[in-house]
């Protein structure tokens, strides 16, 4: 067998010509843990990438909870090595760089990914190094923005919804936060397997949450959910014993031997030992990059049957009040820093 050469007509393999990086990129860092308004720009060096690794220019961040977290000390801030360090899980952008000539995303390839977790970041920065299977091509059909506030959370869902809990028709599924970033596409992702979907939510994001795809919404704030619901198959938790016992009523209305899924970390440490208690599953959950899942997920998105909601845009450098505003704790869906042009 003869193997065609990989650069035998520039017709069939149209060399992408993308300019050299500059040395320095302006970036969202925090020399120290606190408040937002610890964020500030200013430059620093690109980084390199690996043979592994593809460096982006990122076009847009999406801004998570974690991002907050960890700036606040928590999270995993562990994992910072030095200081001034740049934050940020989620990018959107341009290939600048990739390791041959052949391979999958070559320059000038718009991917959408998701940094290493749980390192401490680095997405809120005109360019990123991330390794190559972290990332996807950014579904046609959506802005670089739009992209931006896709892969953490709607690989956190996945996560949960399909590989975790493995919804399937007539699964009834009660899904805490529904409105969140996670939430809307869990609720979406479990809907689309045909399961029955269950959600707490203030009340007004009800008539959004239907539209995804819930069949029932209780509004947090007036309702007790346990007073209402029961015989779940699975709880998918993303409050924890943080607010109002929300862990501890969840695995009351499991069915016995069902399933809760606590996810933020450290809500609630005694989470195993209750579900024990109370005849049912229990597990935690945590994010891997996955960028053979985000490819799914693009195809979903392009085909209309998932959608992402971006509830506001920030430019890169007001990434403190991104940050407060996140920290309000009701952000609809995504924020999402714009880096550059596209
Ligand atoms: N372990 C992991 O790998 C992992 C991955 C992703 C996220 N997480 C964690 O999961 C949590 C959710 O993440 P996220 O990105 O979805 O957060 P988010 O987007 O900031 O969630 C905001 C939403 O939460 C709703 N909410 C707040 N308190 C609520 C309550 N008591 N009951 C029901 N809904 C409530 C708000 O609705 P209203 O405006 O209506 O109040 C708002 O829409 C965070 O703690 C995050 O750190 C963990």
């Amino acid at each position: 067998m003869r193997f065609r050469p990989l650069r035998s007509s520039t017709k069939e393999t149209p060399t992408v010509t993308v300019a050299d990086p500059p040395a320095r990129m302006r970036a969202v860092v925090f020399d120290e843990t606190g408040a937002p308004d610890v964020l500030h720009s200013s430059s620093v060096p690109v980084p390199s990438p690996v043979i592994s690794e593809l460096l982006v220019r990122v076009v847009a961040a999406g801004v998570n909870p974690i991002d907050a977290k960890t700036r606040a000390g928590r999270g995993v801030a562990q994992a910072i090595s030095q200081y001034p360090t740049v934050p940020g899980f989620d990018f959107s952008g341009i290939v600048v760089s990739s390791p041959y000539e052949a391979h999958a995303f070559p320059a000038g390839t718009e991917v959408y990914g998701m940094l290493p977790y749980p390192r401490s970041g680095g997405s809120y920065a005109e360019y990123a190094v991330v390794p190559t299977l972290s990332v996807a091509r950014k579904p046609a059909s959506l802005s670089h923005v739009e992209a931006a506030g896709v892969p953490l959370a709607a690989l956190t869902a996945w996560g949960l919804v399909v590989e975790t809990a493995h919804a399937h028709e007539g699964q009834r599924v009660l899904i805490h936060a529904g409105s969140g970033g996670v939430g809307h596409f869990a609720v979406q992702f479990a809907a689309y397997f045909g399961a029955h979907v269950t959600v707490t939510a203030s009340g007004r994001n009800a008539p959004w949450l239907r539209e995804l795809g819930a069949s029932v919404v209780i509004d947090y704030t007036t309702t007790r959910f346990d007073e209402v619901v029961t015989d779940m198959d699975v709880v998918i938790d993303l409050v924890g014993n943080v607010a109002a016992d929300t862990g501890s009523r969840s695995v009351k209305v499991l069915r016995p031997g069902g399933l809760y899924i606590l996810v933020p970390t450290g809500s609630w440490p005694g989470y195993a030992a209750a579900a024990d208690a109370a005849g049912v599953r229990a597990t935690s959950y945590k994010v891997v990059p996955d960028g053979s899942a985000l490819a799914t997920i693009g195809r979903l998105l392009d085909s209309g049957s998932v959608q992402v909601y971006i509830d506001k845009v920030f430019d890169l450098g007001d990434a403190a009040a991104a940050h407060a505003e996140l920290e309000a704790g009701h952000t609809r869906g995504k924020i999402v820093l714009r880096v550059s042009d596209d």
